[in-house]
């Protein structure tokens, strides 16, 4: 998301649709200068002459739980904001692959940590493709941490929490990686700056537990469901100490935006022999079935818009 410049016809302001140029905000808003907000990110595929949304009802029942977490009130019912998205994409009438940003933000009034301004709300639409290289990504275990769960909620989506995020993916970028991997505030492997993480290990496949300092991913809901379902795989979550990945036999992200992203080094180690492994290629494979409609028992993760 970082490269080149994002632009579609509508965005969805407060309820009604308006033009690119006219989705403007106030330099006084609250979510500008304390990053009182929370956010989603979805992906719509383009496939047979429609845009296809993939688990459109997860994402905006997230949307509520992380405002609901921060005192965000927001003045619209699931059932209005998922109708926001649709209609969003449907007027943008895209072509390609998309995403959307459903955000929400205290805009302005008042001044001071303390105000409760009111609420603004978008859902913003564009053209996507990749997010990380598919053919594998070399990362660095950043210098900054997860916080611990009672410092910021990490449960929840909050735009706050993406200032960590970018410290993290600068940091990487820097150094020479394509991503950072933070570790929680107890040193043991936690998410990437946007994506949960996966390891396989003797044909298991281990994740970070949701008790432990990540995003409820719901990439990562998805892989362990497809894993055991249709892989007949043992998905365990449970902490990774950092040499356990440095050792793994494949690492890969899982995110809406990184959909499965190989990991082929770390701190300089090469992880398995330094090629997508077998299994995140499987997983690979499924997932584009299945983000595509293309594997009927789980049609049910799919919104189309015609
Ligand atoms: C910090 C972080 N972890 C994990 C994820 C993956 O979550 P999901 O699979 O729901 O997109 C994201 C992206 O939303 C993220 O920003």
């Amino acid at each position: 998301m970082s490269k080149g410049v994002i632009q579609a016809n509508y965005v969805w302001l407060n309820g009604k649709l308006v033009e690119w140029e006219n989705a403007k905000v106030h330099v006084l808003a609250q979510g500008i200068h304390y990053g009182i907000g929370v956010f989603e990110g979805i992906r719509g595929y383009y496939d047979n002459d429609c845009i296809k949304i993939f688990r459109l009802e997860d994402h905006m029942k997230r949307f509520l739980k992380s405002a609901k977490i921060i005192h965000l009130e927001i003045p619209y019912t699931l059932d209005a904001l998922i109708n926001a998205v649709i209609e969003v994409v449907k007027a943008n009438n895209f072509k390609t692959d998309i995403y959307i940003r459903p955000v929400a933000f205290r805009g302005p009034g008042s001044i001071g940590v303390r105000a409760k301004n009111p609420v603004e709300v978008a859902v913003i639409a564009f053209e996507f493709g990749k997010y990380l290289k598919p053919t594998g990504v070399k990362c660095k275990i950043s210098s900054w941490r997860k916080p611990p769960a009672d410092s910021l909620p990490v449960y929840a989506k909050i735009a706050a929490m993406y200032l960590l995020y970018h410290l993290a993916a600068v940091e990487a970028n820097n150094c020479g990686f394509d991503e950072a991997i933070l570790l929680d505030s107890e040193g043991y492997v936690a998410e990437g700056s946007g994506e949960n993480i996966f390891i396989v290990k003797d044909g298991v496949l281990i994740t970070p537990p949701t008790y432990g300092a990540i995003l409820e991913g719901i990439t990562r809901d998805t892989i362990m469901k497809i894993a055991t379902e249709i892989l007949g795989m043992k998905v365990v979550e449970r902490r990774i100490k950092r040499e356990e990945l440095y050792t793994a036999d494949e690492a890969f992200f899982t995110g809406t935006a990184a959909e499965i992203t190989p990991i082929v080094e770390v701190d300089n180690r090469i992880i398995g022999d330094g090629q997508i492994g077998k299994v995140t290629s499987q997983l690979m494979e499924l997932y584009q079935k299945i983000v595509r409609g293309k594997i009927e028992k789980y049609g049910r993760w799919i919104t189309e818009v015609k």
